[in-house]
């Protein structure tokens, strides 16, 4: 008689050569038609299920653990896991994994791409052009902020962090400075030619702030109001790290009062719903959610979800653990 295989969730569509590595080992259920799923549905499907494979967006809180005692393994297929209550997961036996470093160049790559097309007015002049409203060529049309040269400000310097550091300081000559909850050790200051300062000095000396930090309840709004009336006149902000961080209504009043330039916006608080007065300033790029989004580097993620769902429920290992459960 064979034994009988562990049933897993895949709860997104996901690449299929992804899927069938799980199903060598695991009954499978998956999501081809990419639904999100209600929470009821959510709670029904993961019945009986001894691990999920999850985006990101899906929230596994104190509820759903009770719901659903079978549940042995949440993994991510995204760095970031504040969908995760991971107090309660711990509490409950269950183990959780994300996806690190297969995405930090990538999504380095892409906030300084947000960083060049918001300083340099990307968006905005090509909806001009596209309106038709290009007539003759001007001296003073969409002028926008240097890049080369000027002050590169990241709060956040994990991986990522330092992954934009590197591109600002090598490639485009930038003075870079950062504000992180620990100081980076010397060698990689060095590396990253990052001199560590206080919040307050950030904020008031950045030229082009780019937000890397993880979104936790302490990071809740870390740049609302308040921090924007410390940033200069002329300087733009980039978020890339998650919605939340930002006090959207208060950054598009800034925007539309230009008490900053410009800012680029990966990330939304309550996405994919955008606060209406964001899409109405000219001054933001807007994208929906992309930093990572390279085939090769998705592709990356998912196998590593795979990865530790399949180290945890055959051999009881895992790759890249968010907690320690007691098992
Ligand atoms: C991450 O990995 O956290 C990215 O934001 C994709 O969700």
């Amino acid at each position: 008689m064979t034994a009988q295989r562990p049933a897993v969730l895949v709860t997104r569509h996901v690449f299929p050569e992804v899927i069938d590595k799980l199903r060598e080992h695991f009954d499978v259920e998956t999501n081809d038609d990419d639904a999100v799923w209600p929470r009821e549905e959510l709670l029904r499907r993961l019945q009986g299920k001894a691990a999920a494979f999850t985006t990101g967006s899906e929230r596994i809180d104190e509820a759903l653990l009770q719901a659903c005692p079978d549940l042995k393994l949440v993994a991510n297929m995204s760095v970031g896991y504040n969908n995760f209550d991971v107090d309660a997961m711990t509490r409950h036996g269950v183990q959780g994994s994300n996806a690190p470093d297969v995405l930090t160049e990538t999504t380095a790559d892409f906030g300084f791409a947000l960083l060049m097309a918001t300083a340099r007015r990307v968006s905005e002049s090509e909806h001009f052009l596209r309106a038709g409203h290009w007539h003759k060529w001007a001296v003073e049309m969409f002028l926008g902020a240097e890049v080369h040269g000027s002050t590169l400000g990241i709060l956040g310097m994990g991986r990522i962090g330092q992954g934009i550091a590197r591109r600002g300081a090598h490639g485009f000559g930038m003075k870079v400075i950062y504000h992180n909850r620990s100081r980076l050790d010397a060698a990689t200051e060095a590396e990253c030619r990052a001199t560590y300062v206080a919040k307050d000095e950030l904020l008031r000396q950045a030229d082009h702030l780019v937000l890397v930090l993880p979104y936790t309840p302490q990071n809740h709004h870390a740049i609302g109001a308040a921090e924007l009336a410390q940033m200069k006149p002329t300087a733009t902000l980039i978020n890339i790290a998650r919605g939340g961080i930002v006090d959207d209504a208060a950054l598009a009043q800034a925007l539309r009062e230009q008490r900053i330039a410009a800012a680029g916006l990966d990330v939304f608080e309550g996405e994919p719903t955008v606060h209406p007065d964001l899409l109405t300033v000219p001054n933001v790029v807007l994208t929906p959610h992309i930093a990572s989004a390279t085939r090769g580097t998705r592709l990356g993620m998912a196998h590593l979800a795979a990865d530790n769902l399949i180290a945890y429920l055959t051999r009881g290992e895992v790759l890249t653990p968010v907690n320690t459960p007691a098992r």
